[in-house]
C-alpha cells in the first residue's frame, strides 16, 4: 500500500477564535492549484486528527467529539493522483486507488475543479453501543459527527485563508461504488477544498 507520511502539523498555529468564527463562510471558488503537504496536514488534523493518544485503559480523542467516542468517521481524501483515507493516529494518507475521482465529489459542475475533496464515510460496524438500536439511530448520530468534522474544517480554511464548501448534492451511491466501500459503511458528505482565489 502507498503511504504518504504528513509532515506535523503545525498546531501551533495562531488565529484568533472568534475572528475565525465571524470568517467562517462557504466559498465555491479557488485556484486550480494543488494544497502543499502541510496545508493538507493541518487541514486533517484539524478535521480530526489525535489531541490525546490511545492508553492502556482508554481509547484515544480527536479534535471532534463523538457518540461514545465511537469515531465511526473516516475522512476520505481526493486529490489529482487518487484516493486515500487519512489514518489519524498515524497521520498518514492510505492510498485506496490511483483514479482521480474529482469529478465525482459533488454533483455541481463547479466542484469538479477543486484541487481537494474530502469524503466524510460512516463505519456503521464502530457504533457497537447498545444505545444504537437501529441503522437510523446511527445515521442520526453519524450525521452530528460528521458535522463537527465539517466545521472544524470551515473554521481552519476561515484561519488559514482557504475556500471551502460542504456539499449535501452528492450522489452517494455511486461515490460508495467508485470508493469501493463495504456495506458497513455509509457516504454522509463531501467537502471541497482549495486556495482562495
Ligand atoms: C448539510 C449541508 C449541505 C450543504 N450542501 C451544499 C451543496 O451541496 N452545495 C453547495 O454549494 N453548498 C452546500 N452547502 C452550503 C450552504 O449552502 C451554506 O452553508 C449556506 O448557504 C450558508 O452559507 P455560509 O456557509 O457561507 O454561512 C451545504 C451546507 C450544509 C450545512
Amino acid at each position: 500500500m502507498e503511504i504518504i507520511n504528513l509532515p506535523p502539523p503545525q498546531t501551533d498555529f495562531d488565529f484568533p477564535l472568534m475572528k475565525a468564527l465571524a470568517l467562517r463562510r462557504t466559498k465555491r471558488k479557488w485556484l486550480e492549484k494543488p494544497l502543499s503537504e502541510q496545508e493538507i496536514s493541518n487541514l486533517l488534523w484539524a478535521a480530526c486528527g489525535i489531541t490525546q493518544p490511545e492508553t492502556k485503559r482508554a481509547k484515544s480523542k480527536r479534535t471532534v467529539p463523538s457518540a461514545c467516542n465511537s469515531q465511526e468517521i473516516n475522512v476520505y481524501v481526493v486529490l489529482e493522483n487518487g484516493l486515500f483515507l487519512y489514518n489519524e493516529t498515524l497521520h498518514q494518507l492510505e492510498k485506496i486507488h490511483s483514479d482521480d475521482m474529482r469529478q465525482d465529489i459533488g454533483t455541481q459542475k463547479m466542484m469538479r475543479s477543486a484541487p481537494l475533496g474530502l469524503v466524510y464515510v460512516a463505519d456503521f460496524s464502530k457504533m457497537k453501543s447498545l444505545l444504537f438500536k437501529s441503522d437510523q439511530d446511527k445515521l442520526i448520530t453519524a450525521s452530528a459527527d460528521t458535522g463537527f468534522i465539517s466545521q472544524n474544517v470551515y473554521l481552519y480554511c476561515a484561519a488559514a485563508g482557504l475556500s471551502t464548501a460542504v456539499l449535501g448534492l452528492v450522489n452517494r451511491q455511486k461515490l460508495h461504488k467508485t470508493m469501493k466501500l463495504n456495506n458497513n459503511q455509509r457516504v454522509m458528505y463531501s467537502q471541497v477544498v482549495g486556495l482562495l482565489s
